[in-house]
């Protein structure tokens, strides 16, 4: 069946192909302006951004009326003749000769033609993929997620898939969700009091991934350069704007290279990720540049054509103790960059996207390469305007004495790292990687300003519907 229909985004690029011929298009209807004897259909079949204008004449539709009352939504199959319309709106239209009706939408369908907000959308997550917003958003994020695939692809790294379940806490956090096949009442516990996972389905704990990180080095070690790419999930409980449950992390991991490799393998795949979505949706991204965020374009054609500045950590601390400027939470070497740190050094100062580096060891992973001085460790992190941190990243402690040292000061049982200590043991190497947020740099390509606007079916605290 869907052979007979011509997508709207063959015809309009290719319009020169089929104007004057006879066409059919299977779509929704988005707005409907009748009068008594001729009307105008807007048609979105979901292929392209942009609707279809369908003209309906009373002397030319058998079932003129009936078309012309149908209410939004409903679903039709139109043939007729593609006209040319060059300096009107849209560049072509289509004169019906016939509609049949697919599905008749009910006269109480919530979208119609008014802007609603995006809270209320967000409580229609079913409906809410046929908005124009979300229409851009969620093709953006297709685009996206194909154009990071080609990046790596193209520089022949392997796709290595890591697990969604795992015995183990990349980053120490405790951050996990727990998995268990157990009935709560009778979780059996050891003689310490604690739960006895021994009983349980995989035999130890096991949780959803926080990172694929640990398995992307194994990889690695054994291809040379990989990446990961799938959804991660944090048990934070914070109701920012920037934070979920769920999201898909890209986390590349590259051997003999060091953190330098890794800020220009980050560099270049961000600049060619926002490159290839301006070309493949100019559409989408000349609707946020107008509705969503006035400047964006001119500000992400900037960042493909700018280097990103690199900042140690240290030197940022005394950029931003000397601004003058005074921050809810005071800045003292040590502490991690709060948001409100971090939007000052890429908003105020730099205004351009940043690389801070060599984090005090105290707030990072145990995995990270330690510097000389013993304080600091080879880290970096990208921030960016607007969203703040998207990238965070390390040079990885690849000798097995430091590592060991590092476990074990962190109170980390070394029994459960006794295979990733071996990697360090047989044929240990310099390497690098690290993870983007895959929702961040959506946010960032399109302005939007939460994550729940840019996952199809966000999970955050208090919110699995859908
Ligand atoms: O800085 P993070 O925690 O780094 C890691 O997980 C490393 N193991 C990555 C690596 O080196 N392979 O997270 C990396 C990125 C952050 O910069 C942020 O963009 C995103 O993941 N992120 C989140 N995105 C949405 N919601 C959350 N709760 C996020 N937590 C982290």
């Amino acid at each position: 069946m869907q052979q007979e229909f011509l997508t709207v985004k063959e015809l309009y690029r290719s319009k020169e192909e089929y104007v004057g011929k006879t066409v059919k298009v299977a779509g929704w209807i988005r707005t409907s302006r009748t009068s008594k004897n001729f009307g105008f259909i807007e048609l979105n079949d979901g292929s392209f951004f942009k609707n279809m204008q369908i003209v309906i004449a009373e002397d030319k539709l058998e079932n003129f009326k009936e078309i012309g009352k149908l209410p939004i939504s409903s679903s039709i199959l139109v043939e007729g003749e593609l006209v040319s319309t060059e300096g009107a709106k849209q560049p072509v239209e289509i004169h019906a000769t016939n509609v049949v009706v697919e599905g008749e939408s009910d006269s109480s369908y919530p979208l119609q033609k008014k802007r609603h907000t995006l809270e209320y959308l967000r409580t229609i997550a079913h409906l809410r993929p046929r908005s124009n917003t979300f229409s851009a958003v969620f093709r953006v994020r297709s685009l996206a997620a194909y154009a990071i695939h080609k990046f790596f692809q193209d520089r022949n790294f392997v796709y290595a898939h890591s697990p969604i379940i795992t015995g183990s806490d990349c980053e120490g956090a405790g951050e996990m969700f727990r998995i268990t096949t157990m009935d709560l009442q009778d979780i059996p516990t050891t003689e310490e009091g604690k739960i006895d996972y021994s009983k349980d389905f995989f035999g130890k704990e096991a949780n959803l991934t926080v990172s694929g990180q640990l398995n992307a080095e194994i990889m690695a070690l054994a291809f040379r350069n990989v990446y990961t790419f799938g959804p991660t999930f944090r048990a934070e409980n914070s109701f920012t704007q920037r934070h979920a449950s769920e999201f898909w992390m890209i986390e590349p991991e590259i051997c003999f290279a060091d953190l330098e490799d890794n800020m220009e393998l980050a560099e270049d795949m961000i600049k060619y990720v926002i490159s290839y979505v301006m070309e493949n949706a100019p559409e989408e991204m000349e609707f946020f540049n107008s509705f969503i965020d006035k400047g964006l374009l001119e500000r992400l054609n900037n960042v493909v054509n700018s280097e990103f500045t690199r900042l140690p950590y240290t030197k940022a601390v005394e950029m931003l103790q000397e601004s003058g400027h005074e921050f809810e939470y005071p800045v003292n070497w040590g502490d991690d960059l709060q948001t409100e740190h971090e939007r000052y050094l890429t908003e105020e100062i730099f205004k351009a996207p940043v690389f801070v580096t060599d984090y005090p060891k105290d707030i990072k992973a145990f995995y990270m390469r330690m510097n000389e001085d013993g304080k600091t460790v080879r880290a970096m992190d990208l921030l960016v305007p607007g969203v703040g941190e998207i990238v965070g990243g390390s040079q990885r402690e690849e000798r097995e004495d430091k590592l060991l040292e590092r476990i074990e000061e962190m109170g980390l049982k070394k029994e459960d790292y006794w295979w990733y200590l071996e990697l360090r043991k047989f044929g240990t190497a310099t390497h690098s990687g690290f993870g983007l947020g895959f929702e961040r740099i959506i946010m960032y390509m399109t302005g939007m300003s939460n994550i729940r606007d840019v996952i199809p079916f966000p999970r955050t605290p208090k919110n699995a519907e859908f």
